[in-house]
């Protein structure tokens, strides 16, 4: 090991890498249940972007109507095309009921009914009789800051257990054995520039989404795949990285969210005709459509000429017909984020939209318990020991081909509290560590000292903007094999161009150059796994949408992609089976069939 990188090491039963929504639930599920746990995040616990979530989080309460999870668990099952693991999907609606009253009970701040019970509101493609009655009320709000109430009940629960938070630490890469055994993981300290080794016995991945990769996107300048970039650096794949979610309603211009929730309080989509043109896309659900729906049929009124403003290039949200009692008490954070990035004062005037790149339903592949899976021979469902992902990092897969509004929130929690049960089967509190192998972790040490020292001619923002302007032209809502070839093709070019990456700051402390460095590591490698990946699926599906492939094809097509890029850059692609099977008898599984709202 080098000795210009002096090392402190620190031995934890468990560790999580993340510090959003499901990095505290199982931080504070391992230590409540006697764990040592370590809990590293590169940003304070209460900035991960689990605080921008806005509409609320889903689970079959029937506060406001009568419902089952039943009913959650068929519209999640047809919200994700059917590539959803139906027993994964199973296990989360079930769970949700349980997860919510968990959640009341440790603090949260949901909104009120008159009668005092938790506040629900429609989200898109969320319906009751199996999709044949009028839309459910099934999304559990705290007016429209949900993920921020959550994120700091979760954080105030962790601190009461004993779990120890290293904050602002840059998880590097795992340190995996010669047998595939994931034995903990690196990280950088980026106040004081030291380097640590941290030893558990399950590393836990909860380190969000990678929206990043795309010029126009909902998510923080923190959501760069971190923990994918580690699995794919450790040989291991990722999976369906291809079905990427653009929500509908991003504000034009600056991309900020603008909540599901304001078409579940009665806001609507109009075009540059005055026309509710969602009536004839999806004449049941209309405006509440699921998300893959909604985008695309805003992006078609565009390009056939009917959007609005000078450039007719976006579309109108009103919620200007709305009660302003009703907006000032159940949307306060749109209104306010209206009026900063759109000018707008929403109790008079349309808020500017446009589909806006927000959720990746793709990740590190894992089982309903958070176990990290791979391919192993014939075995497409074996478990990576020591290695566990959760959240919107990982890839459940509960979410499919696309993931129904307020499903995000309930994932976290379920399967952060999921992956805290099984840690506590696996792991005995204080059971000793195997010896690691002499240099383990030079690896990530390595790789550091490289991009520290890299002295090209392209700054990381050129290499990253490059990136970031072909996902968001040539992998968008609607997809081509002309468009995407280009794209392939353009952005293996920029990932050669990363050997000509430059740093000019060659410290350790607050070196935020060399972290955005780093982090476009990650980004490039998930960047190029979805757009393969766009490519190589030669159907329609959800967030997939082939302009030349316009169906669903069940009979080649019904199964999930997995994706790795060795050490040199190169792609492999393979497939895995959907677990069209459920877990219990309670429900059926739900078959294939056409997916019209
Ligand atoms: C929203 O409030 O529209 C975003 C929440 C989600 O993506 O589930």
């Amino acid at each position: 090991m080098s000795a210009a990188y002096p090392i402190i090491d620190h031995e934890f039963d468990v560790i999580v890498v993340g510090a959003g929504g499901a990095g505290l639930r199982a931080t504070l599920g391992m230590a409540g249940a006697g764990l040592s746990t370590a809990c590293i995040t590169k940003v304070f616990p209460t900035r991960s972007h689990t605080v921008a979530a806005q509409g609320g989080i889903s689970a079959a309460l029937g506060n406001m109507a009568k419902d089952d999870w039943r009913r959650h668990f068929y519209d999640t099952i047809k919200g994700a095309d059917w590539l959803g693991d139906q027993d994964a999907i199973e296990y989360m609606c079930r769970s949700a009921i349980d997860a919510i009253i968990e959640l009341e009970h440790f603090g949260v701040p949901f909104s009120r009914t008159p009668e005092g019970k938790i506040y629900q509101r429609p989200f898109g493609g969320m319906t009751t009789e199996y999709g044949e009655g009028p839309p459910a009320v099934r999304t559990c709000a705290a007016a429209d800051r949900t993920g921020h109430a959550i994120l700091h009940t979760l954080y105030t629960q962790s601190l009461k257990h004993n779990a120890q938070f290293f904050v602002e630490y840059f998880a590097i890469d795992l340190i995996m054995d010669e047998e595939g055994v994931c034995r903990g993981v690196m990280a950088l300290c980026m106040d004081d520039g030291t380097i640590h080794r941290f030893r558990g016995h399950q590393v836990v991945l909860a380190t969000g989404g990678y929206g990043r990769a795309y010029f126009s996107c909902t998510s923080a300048h923190t959501c760069t795949g971190d923990g994918g970039g580690m699995v794919l650096r450790a040989g291991l794949p990722l999976q369906d990285m291809e079905f990427v979610q653009f929500h509908p309603t991003g504000i034009y211009g600056a991309g900020c969210l603008i909540t599901e929730g304001c078409r579940g309080e009665g806001g609507y989509l109009t075009n540059s005709e005055g026309e509710r043109f969602m009536e004839r896309y999806a004449p049941h659900a209309k405006d509440l459509a699921s998300r893959d729906v909604v985008s695309r049929s805003m992006t078609i009124e565009i390009r056939e000429g009917r959007g609005v403003g000078p450039k007719k290039d976006h579309i109108f949200l009103h919620l200007e017909h709305l009660d302003a009692e009703v907006i000032h008490a159940r949307l306060p954070g749109i209104a306010e984020t209206a009026k900063t990035f759109a000018g707008v004062d929403v109790t008079k005037e349309p808020i500017p939209v446009l589909p806006t790149c927000h959720y990746n339903m793709g990740g590190i592949p894992t089982n309903y318990h958070g176990e990290v899976v791979t391919i192993k021979g014939k075995n497409p469902d074996n478990v990576v020991p020591g290695l566990m992902a959760i959240g919107e990092a990982a890839c459940v897969s509960v979410h499919g081909a696309n993931r129904l509004g307020s499903n995000s929130l309930l994932d976290l929690v379920v399967f952060g509290r999921a992956a805290a049960l099984r840690a506590k089967e696996l792991v005995t509190p204080g059971m000793p560590h195997k010896t690691l192998a002499p240099g383990a972790g030079e690896f990530a040490i390595d790789r550091l000292d490289k991009i520290r020292y890299s002295s090209g001619s392209q700054p990381t923002s050129a290499l990253r903007e490059k990136m970031q302007r072909i996902m968001q032209t040539n992998c968008t809502v609607f997809r081509e094999k002309g468009v995407l070839e280009e794209g392939v093709e353009l952005l293996d070019k920029v990932h050669k161009e990363m050997g000509d990456l430059g740093i000019s700051d060659r410290g350790l402390i607050w070196n935020s150059d060399l972290i955005e460095a780093l982090e476009l590591h990650n980004l490039m490698d998930q960047a190029r796994l979805t757009i393969y990946g766009a490519l190589n699926r030669k159907e329609s599906r959800g967030a997939q949408a082939r302009e030349d492939y316009p169906d669903r094809d069940d009979k080649n097509w019904m199964k999930h992609t997995v994706g790795w890029v060795d050490g040199k850059g190169k792609v492999k692609l393979d497939y895995r089976p959907v677990h069209t099977k459920t877990l219990t008898d309670e429900v059926k599984p739900v078959p294939p069939k056409a997916r019209v709202y």
